[in-house]
């Protein structure tokens, strides 16, 4: 693992946006997997500010979202389509066709699973991953427990989950109970992957993934073995591991 610990949140978001085009530039057509949440704005901010100034083309890509909301269409402003449209592909030149994000509203979940992972797969995988984390471990929304699951599937999310997630809605009661995210194997069969965290909040989620034992009860602590994980991290979500 290597850890990259940045003065504050601006220069973590600008490091990662680095990491993403360098990777777009190795690869114009490369596959990237996106995560949703307060972390990775202003990452996305960085690379819209690069695709205006032409550093940054992303006509080529395709990208895979971690995870979506039961139940919220993608009209729905809480929904990580809506998000992810709103903060970054409305501005952007990716073609409408290369996007994917798994449909919480589906008839069938366990179908609409099982064809998420088929486009990942027949896309050829992840090139590049970016993933936050939750302050109690949870990568995408594979949250602690004692088994996880391996492929996308419909997930529980965790009391302090939906807690952590209120804030975007107007109550917690409104906050969906369960979301469809990818799995363990999805995640960690990408190429490589990045993992953001910025804040107090993100110290012992830190902590525990980089120098725990590795543990189902921290999902992030998994990514111990994968062999390309790059965490770029603020002073102040390193300040137990530096
Ligand atoms: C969202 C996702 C989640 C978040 C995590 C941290 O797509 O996969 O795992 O990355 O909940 O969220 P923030 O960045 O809001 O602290």
């Amino acid at each position: 693992m290597k850890i990259i610990v940045e003065e504050n949140y601006e220069k973590m978001s600008n490091r990662a946006a680095l990491l993403l085009a360098s990777q777009v530039h190795l690869k114009e057509n490369s596959k990237i997997g996106l995560a949703t949440g307060g972390t990775p704005m202003g990452m996305y901010n960085k690379l819209i500010e690069m695709y205006e100034a032409e550093e940054i083309d992303f006509f080529q890509v395709t990208t895979f979202n971690l995870d979506e909301y039961c139940g919220l269409s993608k009209e729905n402003p809480n929904s990580y389509h809506y998000y992810m449209f709103d903060n970054f592909f409305n501005h952007i030149n990716i073609k409408k066709e290369n996007i994917n994000i798994p449909n919480g509203m589906a008839a069938d979940y366990n179908k609409e699973c099982r064809d998420y992972e088929s486009l990942i797969e027949n896309a050829g995988g992840i090139d590049l991953q970016v993933l936050g984390i939750g302050a109690n471990g949870h990568i995408g929304f594979n949250e602690p427990a004692e088994k996880l699951n391996v492929m996308t599937e419909v997930v529980n999310l965790r009391e302090e989950t939906i807690k952590a997630n209120s804030r975007y809605f107007e109550a917690e009661e409104k906050v969906p109970k369960q979301a469809i995210s990818m799995g363990m194997a999805t995640i960690l069969k990408s190429k490589r992957i990045i993992l953001l965290a910025s804040g107090k909040n993100k110290v012992e989620a830190i902590k525990a993934t980089v120098s725990g034992k590795i543990s189902t009860r921290v999902p992030a602590s998994l990514l111990q073995t994968h062999p390309e994980v790059t965490m770029i991290i603020d002073k102040d979500a390193a300040a137990l591991i530096s």
